[in-house]
C-alpha cells in the first residue's frame, strides 16, 4: 500500500506523462457494469449482451442488488438515477423516499425531547420507498427491453439463492443482532435464529414472491395490491405510519440534471433533494483556480485546497438544501456558478486553515450503507445509479411475508424544529419532516463528458462523504492522470464543514504532508475505508471501457463484453 501510495506521488508529479500505471483497470470494449456485487453486475451486462440499453441493464442490476446485496440494494429504499445518453438530453430520476402523510416535523420527539432512536430505528424511520417506481419511471421512458425480462434474474436469484460470500456472511452475522426484534428479518437473514455461514445458499421465497408481483404488475405490484396489503399491515401492527394510501401516491420525479464545466469537461448531477451535485460543482469550481496537477496529487498544498473547498460547500448544504418542494427559493444556481466560486476562493488563505465558525447548526450522525453502480451501453449510453436503505439493512425490518427490508431514511430530516444544539443535533427548517417531503441526501451519482461524448461515470456511498469521495475520483482522473483503478484505490480525505476536522485514511498521505497540514491549522483524524466508490472512464487513448472498482467493498466487480 504504501509503495503504491508513494508511487501515486511520483504519477502526479510526472503529470500523467508515460509513467506507468502500477494498477490497472478492468477493461471492456462494448459494455460495462461495475457494481458491489459480481452476480449483479454480470447480470447487468448480460442485459447489455442480449440487445438491452443502460436503463434496462441499470433496471436488472438493481433489483439483483436488492437480492444479493440486502445492507443497501432494496426495493424498499430509495435514490437517484442519472442518464446520460450518447445524444440529446441527459435525466435524472429521484425516487428519494418520502415522509407519510402523518409524518410532522415533531415526530421525533417523545415529551419533548429528542428520541434518536425513534429517528433512525423505529417503524417511525420508515420513508414511502421510490425505489421500484424510480426504477420503473426511467425503464418506461428510456427502456428497450420487456419490464418483465429485468425483474426475472433477481426473481431467480431470490428463489432459488445464491451462495453466501465470507463477506456478506460476515455482514449479516453482525446485523443479526439488531434483527432480534423482527422476527420476519430474523426467518429471512439466519437459519432459525444462527447466523449463515459462509457458502450456504440464501433463499427468500417471499422475496421472490413480491418480485414475482412487480414483474406482473409494475409499480402496482408493490404499491398496491398483496405488497401494500403487508406493508400497512406491519406498519399498523408496529406503530408505523405508511398507509396504503401513502403508496398509492408515491410518485418518482424526473428533474433537469444540475451541470457544470471542470476544465473543458462537462459535469452532470444530481440536483436537490440531493446535495450531491451542488456541492460537488460547487467543490470544482472553487478548485478549477488552483493548479492542482502542478502541486502534486498528496502535497500538501493539493489537501489544503481541496479541504478548504470541502469546508465552504458543505456549510453551503446545511445552510441551504433541503427538498425543492418545500424550499423552493434555494438559491441553487448562485451556489454552482464560476462567479460565487471565485468569491469563496478568495477567502482562501493558502498558508492558513479557515475556521468552521461553529454557528447555530451542525449535522447528525450518519452511519450505513448505500450501494452504487454504473453502467455504459455500446452506444455509449451512460447510467449512474445510487440508492440506498439509509443503515446497513435499513431499518431492519423485513416486511412480513413481502420478504424485503424497510429503510430508516427519516432519519436523513433534520431531528426535530428548533432541536439545534452544540452535541450535533440540528432544527434548521428546510430539511425538517413533513408530509409527503423527501428528506435531504447527500447521494451523488456523477457523469462526465468532453467535447459531447461520454467520458466517466461514478458513483459512492458513505453518507455525507459521498461528495467528497466523487470529487476526489474526478480529480485523480482530470487533474492528477489516474486510470479508472488507480482513482479509486488513492487514498482518501473528508471535511465536512462541522466538526473542523480532515477524516483521512490511514496511509493516505504521508506524515511530512500531515504535518505541514497541522501546522497550518488542519486537525486530522485517522480512520479505516472512508466510503467506497465504483466509476467507469472512457479511456481517452482507444475509447475502451476502463473500470474502477473499489477493493474497499470486497465483493465488488466490473463486468463487461
Ligand atoms: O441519502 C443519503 O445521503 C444517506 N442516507 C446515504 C447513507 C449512506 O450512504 C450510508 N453509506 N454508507
Amino acid at each position: 500500500m504504501i509503495r503504491r501510495f508513494a508511487l501515486a506521488v511520483f504519477v502526479a508529479s510526472a503529470v500523467a506523462a508515460a509513467a506507468a500505471s502500477w494498477s490497472e483497470p478492468h477493461r471492456a470494449t462494448r459494455g460495462m457494469v461495475v457494481s458491489e456485487h459480481a452476480i449483479a453486475s454480470e447480470i447487468g451486462v448480460a442485459v447489455l449482451k442480449a440487445g438491452g440499453n443502460a436503463v434496462d441493464a441499470a433496471v436488472a442490476t438493481a433489483f439483483a442488488l436488492a437480492v444479493v446485496h440486502p445492507a443497501a440494494g432494496n426495493i424498499g429504499g430509495g435514490g437517484f438515477l442519472l442518464y446520460r445518453p450518447a445524444s440529446g438530453e441527459p435525466a435524472a430520476y429521484d425516487f428519494r423516499e418520502t415522509a407519510p402523510a402523518a409524518a410532522s416535523a415533531a415526530m421525533f420527539l417523545t415529551d419533548g425531547k429528542y428520541d434518536a432512536a425513534k429517528h433512525h430505528e423505529s417503524y417511525l424511520s420508515v420513508g414511502v420507498p421510490g425505489t421500484v417506481a424510480g426504477l420503473h419511471l426511467a425503464w418506461q421512458e428510456r427502456g428497450t427491453m420487456p419490464w418483465r425480462r429485468l425483474v426475472e434474474p433477481a426473481i431467480t436469484l431470490a428463489r432459488d439463492g445464491f451462495p453466501l460470500s465470507e463477506s456478506l456472511a460476515a455482514s449479516l452475522a453482525r446485523v443479526l443482532p439488531s434483527m432480534r426484534r423482527h422476527p420476519a428479518s430474523m426467518a429471512q437473514f439466519s437459519k432459525s435464529g444462527s447466523p449463515y455461514a459462509p457458502g450456504d445458499t440464501l433463499v427468500q421465497a417471499d422475496l421472490a414472491r413480491t418480485l414475482e408481483r412487480i414483474a406482473a404488475d409494475g409499480p402496482a405490484g408493490f404499491y398496491e395490491g398483496e405488497t401494500a396489503r403487508l406493508i400497512e399491515q406491519d406498519m399498523a401492527a408496529h406503530g408505523g405510519l405508511i398507509s396504503r394510501a401513502d403508496l398509492k401516491a408515491y410518485r418518482p420525479e424526473r428533474r433537469v440534471p444540475l451541470r457544470g464545466t471542470y476544465r473543458g469537461y462537462d459535469i452532470i448531477a444530481m440536483p436537490p433533494v440531493s446535495s450531491g451535485g451542488t456541492a460537488l460543482i460547487e467543490m470544482l469550481n472553487v478548485l478549477e483556480g488552483f493548479d492542482l496537477a502542478s502541486y502534486g496529487w498528496g502535497s500538501s498544498r493539493h489537501v489544503h485546497v481541496a479541504v478548504e473547498a470541502m469546508r465552504r460547500a458543505y456549510a453551503d448544504r446545511a445552510r441551504h438544501l433541503g427538498d425543492p418542494a418545500f424550499n423552493p427559493s434555494m438559491p441553487i444556481a448562485t451556489l454552482i456558478s464560476k462567479e460565487y466560486a471565485a468569491s469563496l476562493r478568495a477567502t482562501i488563505d493558502l498558508e492558513r486553515a479557515s475556521v468552521s465558525s461553529p454557528s447555530s447548526f451542525d449535522w447528525p450522525p450518519e452511519s450505513g450503507e448505500t450501494t452504487t453502480f454504473c453502467v455504459v451501453d455500446a452506444a455509449r449510453n451512460a447510467v449512474s445509479l445510487t440508492y440506498t436503505l439509509e443503515a446497513g439493512y435499513g431499518s431492519k425490518i423485513v416486511v412480513a411475508g413481502a420478504g424485503f427490508l424497510l429503510n430508516n431514511e427519516m432519519g436523513d430530516f433534520n431531528a426535530g424544529p428548533g432541536l439545534t444544539d452544540a452535541t450535533g443535533l440540528v432544527g434548521t427548517a428546510p430539511n425538517l419532516a413533513a408530509p409527503g417531503k423527501r428528506m435531504l441526501s447527500s447521494m451523488t451519482p456523477t457523469i462526465v463528458a468532453k467535447d459531447g461524448r461520454l467520458f466517466a461515470a461514478a458513483g459512492a456511498l458513505g453518507g455525507r462523504t459521498i461528495i467528497n469521495t466523487v470529487l476526489q475520483a474526478l480529480l485523480n482522473v482530470i487533474d492528477f492522470g489516474m486510470n479508472a483503478q488507480e482513482a479509486i484505490d488513492a487514498g482518501r480525505f473528508h471535511h465536512q464543514w462541522l466538526p473542523d476536522a480532515v477524516v483521512v485514511e490511514r496511509h493516505a498521505l504521508s506524515p511530512d504532508t500531515l504535518a505541514i497540514l497541522t501546522s497550518r491549522g488542519h486537525a486530522f483524524r485517522e480512520t479505516g475505508a472512508l466510503s467506497v466508490a465504483e466509476m467507469i472512464v472512457v479511456a481517452p487513448k482507444d475509447g475502451k471501457l476502463t473500470a474502477g472498482v473499489d477493493a474497499r467493498s470486497v465483493d465488488g466487480a466490473a463486468a463487461g463484453y
